[in-house]
């Protein structure tokens, strides 16, 4: 069974990590800078759509950042302008990604079934560890006049601040953004939280700021254009005329008004012009000038953003946290421009990625979740599809708008051994017989030993261990003795290869400890029951017709409850979110010539036309199910 970390053997190169710079330093138990990354091979999976003149293709990578980043360290290290990430916060929450059933809704609420996307729960210190380092890979990505926007909320907002601070330097800090992205949350007994927060970084002084304007709301334009001209009826604010403090401006007596202690902005001459435009004001001493509502296009946004809402509307995937496109594009119409690279290493449903496309902007991105990976790909091959028809139409490349009409889906390591980290956790416990127990630092017991599983994408590290003897000894000896009397067990999928010997070292108090590592103890460990498929392959005059008559998803019918009663599902095409075909794989890299993708109600069509090419030729087909399982076969034409 491929395991998660076993690419050792891929190791070509390794890249020495730059030191963070600086002060201040917040401090957390097992803290430590990544020193250096190795590089990861990556396996090209899918190629939509042909390359643009340039050669370039959009990337898209499944698998966990830290190896995706090393994976780019090779081609793209100081490459890129522009990174937006908005990682799992910390919550402690469970995201659940609503599905629904294609086309004709279910009896009862059973088409409507929930699916664990990721789980956002880490110990603290881990959480810290797990950005810093990919936090210090990001910065050694982003060219030398790029920035980063790290999107956050309150929970760990103070902490990420620090580690940036430390990673950039302070004096590259450039704002923290406070979206107000609801009007009102019911928070208990404290104040209702309504804001996200978007810590902006740049790596150095030399960087791209497109100022952006708000549209004047009702409240704006009533505060400040509190003017009516005479006769015109056109409204107007008074500015100043002075020139600021820390500048010279022009010395003179005009109309007897005195000049500012600075100055005033302009030379006499322009003065006596504006006067006799009508566009100056006397009042008393002071001079001002009007400017007029009617000449304004907006006003400069500031680090308040309450003009977004974070309701999603039509633009809503079901993926957990999803953000609105009209954020993200903002900070990308601001920090880069057409043809620059952008990043999101943890893209979720792929929002950036989206916008990024439909700005003309190159991009990059990367999950750790199979469910996104598929969603982003299905959202920027719709966008592509639009854009195709608009070149044909000429209206993109008129607005003079750069359009990259090629992604590549990429996997880094291996993870069939699940799809997903925190079902798999629920696998595994089920299978060593683990009971789960609620509300603790544990997740289960087995033979009366508590049990912890670390996460499944990764290795157990002496953090992870750490963690476990930081909860055994912060209770009394008595109760340590009570409870842990029959031993504590780490479950995990690899491990460092000095854990035990440091696990022995923190056990003070002598209880049982075990650490099971699930790959090499359980080699019979079948994760997940694929997908089944029958596809027919007929010919037909020169052309090929592909049909699938029957699609069936284990693991779907078992979270519908329906295994036993499959019958109920009348219309296979109600599982499936998507069709890829590529009428010519080359047995590598799946090129879908067909993409049935359809909207979030209709189903796919089932049945494909294609030509024919000869005898040889090799049809794959990609079947993806609404839980993200995926069917995949080979028609070879005359084999049948
Ligand atoms: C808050 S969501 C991002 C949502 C996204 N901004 C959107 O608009 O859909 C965070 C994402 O980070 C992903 N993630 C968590 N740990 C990761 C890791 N180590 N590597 C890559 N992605 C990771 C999760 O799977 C999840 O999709």
């Amino acid at each position: 069974m491929g395991g998660i970390f076993l690419a050792q053997d891929k190791q070509l190169t390794m890249f020495d990590i730059e030191e963070a710079p600086g002060r201040p330093m917040l401090h957390w138990l097992g803290k430590r800078p990544l020193r250096a990354v190795k590089y990861y091979e990556a396996q090209l999976k899918e190629q939509y759509g042909e390359p643009a003149e340039d050669g370039w293709v959009n990337r898209l990578y499944w698998g966990d950042n830290l190896q995706v980043m090393s994976h780019l360290m090779k081609e793209f290290r100081g490459k890129i302008k522009l990174i937006y990430i908005d990682p799992p916060f910390d919550s402690k929450a469970d995201y659940r990604k609503r599905i629904k059933l294609k086309g004709r809704q279910l009896e009862g609420d059973i088409s409507v079934i929930e699916e664990k996307q990721y789980t956002d729960i880490w110990a603290n210190d881990l959480y810290l560890q797990f950005m810093y380092e990919r936090l210090q890979l990001m910065r050694e990505l982003l060219a030398e006049d790029g920035a980063i926007f790290l999107h956050c909320d309150w929970h760990r907002v103070h902490y990420l601040r620090l580690i940036l601070d430390e990673i950039f330097g302070p004096g590259n800090f450039r704002n923290e953004i406070i979206w107000k992205r609801a009007d009102s949350h019911n928070d208990s007994r404290k104040f209702g939280v309504v804001d996200d927060r978007i810590l902006y970084y740049t790596k150095s002084s030399d960087f791209t700021f497109n100022p952006v304007l708000i549209p004047l709301d009702e409240d704006y334009i009533s505060n400040f254009y509190n003017n009516i001209e005479e006769g015109t009826g056109r409204r107007y604010r008074l500015d100043h005329f002075t020139k600021p403090a820390g500048s010279i401006g022009y010395f003179y007596e005009y109309k007897g008004a005195q000049p500012p202690p600075n100055g005033w902005r302009c030379p006499i001459s322009t003065m006596q012009q504006l006067d006799q435009q009508g566009l100056l004001v006397f009042k008393g001493k002071r001079v001002y000038k009007k400017r007029y509502l009617d000449e304004q296009e907006g006003r400069q946004a500031t680090t308040i953003w309450d003009d977004i809402s974070g309701q999603l509307g039509g633009e809503s995937l079901s993926y957990p946290t999803q953000k609105v496109e009209e954020l993200v594009e903002r900070i990308l119409l601001v920090a880069s421009n057409p043809e620059d690279l952008i990043a999101d290493f943890f893209c979720g449903s792929g929002t950036t990625l989206a916008v990024a496309q439909k700005l003309g902007r190159r991009w990059i991105g990367s999950d750790i979740n199979l469910g996104a990976i598929h969603t982003t790909a299905q959202r920027v091959s719709q966008i592509i599809k639009e854009q195709q028809k608009e070149t044909q139409q000429q209206t993109l490349l008129d607005e003079g708008k750069k359009f990259y009409p090629a992604f590549a889906v990429y996997n880094v390591n291996h993870y069939d051994i699940f799809k997903n980290a925190l079902e798999a956790k629920e696998i595994v416990m089920k299978l060593y017989g683990v009971e789960p127990v609620k509300r603790s630092f544990f997740d289960g017991i087995l033979d009366g030993k508590w049990v912890k599983v670390v996460e499944l994408n990764r290795v157990c590290s002496k953090e992870d261990v750490q963690a476990v003897f930081d909860e055994i000894l912060s209770k009394g000896e008595k109760e340590i003795e009570a409870t842990y009397r029959r031993g504590v067990l780490i479950l995990c999928s690899g491990h460092e290869y000095d854990v035990l010997d440091y696990a022995k070292r923190l056990n003070v108090v002598n209880i049982p400890f075990e650490i099971r590592d699930i790959l090499t103890d359980r080699k019979d460990i079948i994760f997940k029951r694929p997908p089944e498929a029958d596809i027919a392959l007929k010919l037909d005059g020169g052309k090929a017709v592909v049909e699938i008559r029957q699609f069936y998803s284990p693991m779907l019918l078992q979270k519908l409850q329906l295994e036993d009663d499959p019958e109920e599902i009348d219309d296979w095409r109600q599982l499936v979110e998507a069709v890829l075909i590529d009428p010519n794989y080359d047995g590598e890299v799946l090129r879908p010539a067909i993409q049935d993708i359809p909207g979030k109600k209709d189903m796919v069509c089932g049945v494909y036309e294609l030509p024919l090419t000869g005898p040889g030729q090799k049809i794959a087909v990609k079947i993806v199910d609404v839980l993200s399982g995926e069917y995949f076969e080979v028609l070879e034409v005359g084999a049948r």
